[in-house]
């Protein structure tokens, strides 16, 4: 099975637009959602005209704040107070990596956690990591989504995540582990990595390197969610997994693009919209 991401992803945006429109009318002001791009990064350029095109889609009202890559750290944190002091605003997104001369603890701890959109905040990473309700990561919200929508139960499933990443790797494994699943997270440190990831029903890729994972790597059966978004040798976008050289063996594998992708802006959607009640009752 392939998991169409995109379908999905329109599916859950065209319920957030109905729900949009008759709040609006409610409430009488729309959702907002700020996003913050400092520096020319390409792959944040893109990503960013994703996350403003996904807003306008469903009526959420975004803006994008552009800055070039000196602006400085102390300019960043004040336009950040004053965005949490602006009741308009529901979410504020400060899109990663930032510049280097940029202290990104610094600037994630200063976004007002009622409006952290991310949920990198780390007073939402607590509670994440308690099972308490927060913001919760895009990308890994994305997953738990598409796994739902599979009807996959992960009761005593053996999960293996490969990244240890704040955005990915880490949340991912704390929401799998809240399902009952018995998870492994792995990294570019971890011995035998192909032996690791063969006790996976459930293989969470998030490493960054085009096609890495082919099908030694894999379980006959396994569902595979691949993170990845890479250019592969005829500059073709691809994922961390082999897909061609793996879809035969997994039970459900997502696509690049349109696996995972898709799904993480989508949640970035219901993240606004679910801040958005949070400030109006
Ligand atoms: N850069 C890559 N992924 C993300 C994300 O989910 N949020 C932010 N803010 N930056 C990112």
């Amino acid at each position: 099975m392939i998991i169409n991401g995109k379908e999905i992803s329109l599916k859950i945006k065209d319920k957030i637009k109905k729900e949009v429109d008759q709040i609006s009318k409610k409430y009488n002001r729309l959702p907002k959602l700020v996003v913050i791009l400092v520096g020319d990064d390409q792959a944040s350029q893109t990503y960013v005209r994703n996350k403003e095109r996904a807003s306008q889609y469903v009526g959420i009202e975004s803006q994008v704040i552009r800055h070039d890559s000196s602006f400085s750290e102390e300019a960043l944190l004040a336009e950040i107070r004053q965005l949490n002091q602006d009741d308009t605003v529901d979410g504020i997104l400060v899109q990663l990596p930032l510049p280097a001369h940029i202290d990104e603890d610094k600037v994630l701890e200063t976004i007002d956690s009622n409006k952290d959109v991310d949920g990198f905040h780390p007073d939402n990473v607590a509670k994440l990591f308690l099972g308490q309700q927060c913001p919760v990561p895009c990308t890994p919200k994305g997953m738990m989504v598409l796994l739902d929508e599979i009807n996959y139960d992960l009761t005593g499933k053996e999960v293996v995540v490969i990244g240890r990443s704040h955005i990915v790797g880490k949340p991912v494994a704390m929401l799998c582990l809240q399902k009952n699943a018995t998870v492994t997270i792995a990294h570019s440190k971890t011995k035998d990595l192909p032996k690791v990831c063969q006790r996976a029903d459930i293989l969470i890729v998030a490493i960054g390197k085009a096609k890495m994972i082919n099908s030694d790597y894999i379980k006959e059966g396994a569902v595979v969610l691949d993170v990845g978004i890479n250019r592969d040798e005829n500059n073709r976008l691809c994922g961390d997994v082999d897909f061609d050289d793996v879809k035969d063996k997994v039970y459900a594998i997502t696509p690049v693009p349109g696996g995972i992708g898709p799904m993480t802006v989508t949640m970035l959607l219901k993240n606004t919209l679910e801040l958005f009640y949070q400030h109006n009752q």
